[in-house]
This record gives structure tokens, C-alpha cells and sequence, in this order.
């Protein structure tokens, strides 16, 4: 303990010396070992740490349905996985009910009232650079605690403090690190000092090692008024003075009005077919449901099955149907409320096989032919995807996220969450790329109370009108792609869901105009071919990190955590 004041700088003696106790009086958790292919017959929660599955899986055994687990398994990501898993982000959830119906939540975080189209501008209208990828002023009004509360208020089974409490008690007991999580944490361990001086949990005096013990007593204390005041016990109160405080300490402009005025939101998700399955996803103000559902009308129109995974042909076909799907998004895709989205339009037959006419089987089509734009260079695991199935087979698909690893790198103080710096994700000036090199315009412009366009693209596929395929991915600009390749693995290339993850991807998003392709993922033959056609190669050491779980012939379920790009994946079921 002689590094008591420097690990936890900023807290109070009281919380130190309740973390005294409890240092003497609990043990820390910590992850179990992986299994090669998980499977189970009533229930699977499918996450991106082994602890937050296992809350899931506690309250599926306790009587709760998938509902009440994803509640748990949000609330503990929050603690076990505090890059990605959150309370001061947002996120979408799709789902299906065990008697078919479908439907989505939109927890997505807002613009706070204060920001405006040129809010990231200077005077001379040019984006002030890291503006808004970093610090206070990044960050979006948080969603992720009403759409807990609002999606448990209306289908969870078990009372709302029985399912947060798994998080409190990770957060108070503490956490043992993995190396994933002792090599993040120390990754960001330059930014997270520089924007909390007076220390956060997630800072100690020296780096940290696997086997050292994460403890949260603020965010326990934080999660604590959250179980016993729902969502009063983030957007107002204590929680929420603190938040205006940070706000104040870094000249943010999130107020107590914004958190107060937020609000998630039911939509209808949109589905659509493939062959014979029904693809069930996300709806605007994420891109992923509308260019999942463009990109596989697109896949139907080939062959892809009979030329081959990963073969020259089916990627320069992918490729071009990527191109026009991403310049569709850059320009029709935002916020419902604020701007009207032509979804029937641009996923209806006709507009797509008119799309599609243009593609060319012997070149690419350079994508300034199809509009014209500058970007950089994206790489990116950021956000984090679960994926939850209980005995009745009810399905809940959750893609979750505060942006960049831990957001805008602002832990607020005495309440212990990081904030997203989700604000990143508007346009914040036509043209002009963000983090994941994705560009936008009109539809995806700042204005107050607007929420900004996502890619994340939490997904459902039913067979034979029974439940199939639950999915989703973290990766930016690259989870569309991600969602799509592992789809048509499974129902075009016929494989196994463990083969359908595991296997090598690529991506493309029309700007820049490069394919990006896993190590591996493409034959010495296959390269040659596409750089004949005219494609611009790059490799890249990982694209997406898959969740999903896959409901087997005889009713069984098989889990499919992303165990070959590292990190700490798991499938826990029973
Ligand atoms: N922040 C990543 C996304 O929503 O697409």
C-alpha cells in the first residue's frame, strides 16, 4: 500500500479507507480461462471480457431474461473494460423477442445545447485541430444510463438494483488486469494524466503490470446511485453536480439542462433479406442497418459463394459495392429528427441495381469518379460490441461505445466514468475527414440536441423465422464492413461461426480509396489480381473484433468471440 496517495490521487480519505476495508475483506475478480468453442443450451453472453460476460451469465441463471443481462453486462463493461464499455457514452441496442418481434433502442449521445455547426472552427472557419477528439469540449451528452434504465423499465424481469449491482461490486472489490487491459491502460496513460491532474483511477505511479488489481471506489459510488435512483441518479444529483463540475474545470459545455433533456429513443429498426434469411438492424442516426442492408442486396447479385472467399473477384466486387455504400452514407446519412434520411429510397432494389450498374467486372471505378474528398489514414478497434441470448430465446445485439479509447480522455471527478469524445463523429466541417477518416456534409452537421451519425451496426438474422445470428463489432468506420463479411461468411460462404470470425477481413470506405487488408487475408495471387484491376493495397494487422452468437440446427447455442485479434473475448454460457 505505499502507493496509496499516488494510485489514487484524487480521492478522498474517506474512499481510501474504504478501499482499505475492502481490500482486507474481498477478493478481486478475476477473468477466467477461454474455451475453444464455447457452446450452451439455454443462455450465451458473448462479450469483450470475460467478467462482464460472466455478470451477464449470473443474471440469465438467476431468472433473468437477456433484457436484465444486458443491463448487467453494460454496467460491468463499464468497470472491467473502461476503454470502450461505459456510463458517459451511448450506444444502440437490437433486439428480437422470443415471439418474433423486433425492435431497437437509440441511446446514441447528443450535441449539448451550447454547440453548434461551427463549433470546431476557428475564426477563419478552418477545424481546430484535436478539438474534438480531445478534452471536455469533445464530448457528447451521455445516453448509455437512460437507455439501460428505459430498456429495462419496459422488459427486464429482475429488479433494476439486482442487475447493476454485479458492476458496484467490480468496481469496489477491483479487478485483475489482463494484459490487454495493463497495455491499454498504460497506452494512454500520457493523455489520461495530462487532462486529470488531480489523478484518476486508471493513473498510478508507475506503469501497470498484468496480475495488478484495477479498483474504482468513485465509479462504485456513482454506479451505487445509479441502482438506487435510476436514471436520477445520472442526469441529476450528485452525479450530475459532479459532471457540471468537470465541466466547469475544463471549460466543457455539457449543463445540468442537457443531461436532464436526454433522452433515448425507441425506433424501429430496419430489416431487410438475404436468400432466405431476414436481416434485422440498426435503423438512422446509425449508417450500419441501411449499408448492411445496401451491401448484401448488393452480394445477391453475384456469385460470391461460387467464386470464393477472399478470392480476387468476390473482394473487387465487395470493394465496389463498399465505394458506393460509404458515399452514400457521407451524404444521406444523419440524425432523423434534424434531417430527413431517404432510407426507403436509397435501400429500395431499383435505386441500388441502378448503383451497382456502374461497377465494372475487369477495374476498379476510382472513387473520385464518384465523389470527390480527402481522408487519413484509420485503424481502429475503438467501441465494443455484446451479444446476449437467454433460454426463451429472446436476443438483444448491443454495440456500445465512448468513440476513442477512453473518449475524450476526461475521467470525471469523484464520480470516476470517462466521458466520450463522440463529437468527433459529426461532420464537423463538409469534407473535411474525422478520426475514422469518414467524411459527411449537410445531413451529419452539428446543431443543438442533434445526435451524430454512427457506424455501429448491432445485427440480427433470423432463419426460417426463428433466431439465427446475433452480431456486432467494434472498429470505427471499419464495424459496417466487419458486420458484413462475417454475415456473408455464415450465409453465403456456409461456414462455421467460429470459421466465419476467425476468418482474415478486408475494407473498404470509398475515401480513401484503399482496400485495407488483414495480414493473411489475401493470397500472393489474389493481390496481383486486385492491383490489375487497379486496387491500391494496404495491409493492416486487425480489422473489427466480432461478438456474436449463432443458435445451431438442433437449438444449441455456439459462441463467437474474436479470440485470434487479441484481447480478452469470452463466451460464457449454460
Ligand atoms: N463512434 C463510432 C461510431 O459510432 O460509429
Amino acid at each position: 500500500m505505499q502507493n496509496f496517495s499516488a494510485v489514487f490521487g484524487r480521492f478522498s480519505v474517506a474512499a481510501g479507507l474504504a478501499v482499505l476495508l475492502l481490500l482486507t475483506t474481498c477478493r478481486p475478480f478475476s477473468p477466467p480461462e477461454k474455451e475453444a468453442v464455447p457452446l450452451a443450451e439455454h443462455g450465451m453472453v458473448v462479450t469483450a471480457h470475460a467478467l462482464a460476460s460472466q455478470a451477464g451469465l449470473a443474471v440469465l441463471k438467476a431468472g433473468g431474461n437477456a433484457f436484465d443481462a444486458t443491463v448487467a453486462v453494460q454496467f460491468a463493461l463499464a468497470v472491467v473494460y473502461p476503454r470502450a464499455g461505459n456510463i458517459g457514452g451511448g450506444g444502440f441496442a437490437v433486439f428480437r423477442q422470443a415471439d418474433g418481434t423486433v425492435g431497437s433502442l437509440d441511446f446514441r449521445e447528443k450535441a449539448p445545447a451550447a454547440a453548434g455547426r461551427d463549433f470546431y472552427l476557428d475564426s477563419l472557419g478552418n477545424v481546430i485541430e484535436g478539438m474534438s477528439t480531445s478534452g471536455h469540449r469533445a464530448a457528447g451528452v451521455p445516453g448509455s444510463v437512460d437507455g439501460m434504465v428505459r430498456l429495462h423499465e419496459r422488459y427486464g424481469q429482475l429488479p433494476w438494483a439486482q442487475v447493476v449491482q454485479p458492476a458496484i461490486e467490480l468496481a469496489r472489490d477491483g479487478v485483475v488486469l489482463t494484459e490487454s487491459e495493463a497495455d491499454n491502460l498504460n497506452r494512454f496513460r500520457e493523455a489520461l494524466t495530462a487532462l486529470n491532474p488531480e489523478g484518476t483511477a486508471f493513473v498510478k505511479d508507475t506503469t501497470w503490470v498484468p496480475g495488478d488489481t484495477l479498483f474504482q471506489p468513485e465509479l462504485a459510488a456513482t454506479l451505487e446511485r445509479i441502482r438506487d435512483e435510476g436514471r436520477a441518479g445520472f442526469y441529476e444529483g450528485e452525479t450530475a453536480r459532479l459532471l457540471a463540475e468537470e465541466m466547469e474545470r475544463g471549460h466543457g459545455v455539457i449543463t445540468a439542462e442537457d443531461l436532464r433533456n436526454y433522452e433515448a429513443k425507441w425506433r424501429e429498426p430496419l430489416t431487410g433479406t438475404f436468400h432466405d434469411f431476414r436481416v434485422i438492424a440498426m435503423a438512422p442516426p446509425s449508417s450500419g442497418g441501411v449499408a448492411l442492408l445496401q451491401l448484401l442486396q448488393g452480394s445477391e447479385q453475384y456469385p460470391l459463394q461460387r467464386w470464393g472467399h477472399n478470392t480476387a473477384k468476390t473482394v473487387h466486387i465487395m470493394t465496389e459495392l463498399e465505394r458506393r455504400v460509404y458515399a452514400d452514407r457521407a451524404t444521406y446519412l444523419g440524425d432523423p429528427d434534424f434531417f430527413q434520411v431517404p432510407v426507403a429510397r436509397i435501400t429500395s432494389e431499383d435505386y441500388l441495381n441502378g448503383r451497382w450498374a456502374s461497377i465494372q467486372p475487369d477495374r476498379k471505378t476510382p472513387s473520385e469518379e464518384i465523389k470527390e474528398g480527402e481522408v487519413n489514414q484509420i485503424e481502429s478497434l475503438e467501441t465494443t460490441h455484446f451479444s446476449i441470448v437467454d433460454s426463451a430465446r429472446n436476443a438483444v445485439s448491443v454495440t456500445t461505445t465512448l468513440n476513442g479509447y477512453f473518449g475524450c480522455k476526461v475521467v470525471v471527478g469523484g464520480a470516476g466514468f470517462c466521458l466520450n469524445n463522440e463529437m468527433d463523429d459529426f461532420s464537423v466541417k463538409p469534407g473535411v475527414p474525422n478520426m475514422f477518416g469518414l467524411v459527411g456534409g449537410e445531413a451529419n452537421a452539428i446543431q443543438p440536441g442533434k445526435r451524430m451519425l454512427s457506424s455501429m451496426t448491432p445485427t440480427i438474422v433470423e432463419r426460417k423465422g426463428k433466431l439465427y445470428l446475433v452480431v456486432g463489432t467494434p472498429g470505427g468506420s471499419t464495424i459496417i464492413t466487419t458486420v458484413y463479411q462475417v454475415v456473408l461468411n455464415v450465409l453465403e460462404h456456409d461456414m462455421t461461426l467460429p470459421d466465419a470470425v476467425a476468418a482474415k477481413r478486408l475494407h473498404h470506405q470509398w475515401l480513401p480509396d484503399k482496400v485495407l487488408y488483414e495480414t493473411g487475408a489475401l493470397s500472393d495471387e489474389a493481390k496481383t489480381q486486385l492491383e490489375a484491376l487497379g486496387h491500391d493495397l494496404e495491409e493492416v494487422s486487425k480489422l473489427g473484433k466480432i461478438e456474436a452468437i449463432l443458435v445451431q440446427p438442433d437449438g444449441t447455442l455456439v459462441g463467437g468471440p474474436d479470440h485470434t485479434r487479441g484481447g480478452d473475448d469470452f463466451a460464457s454460457g449454460y
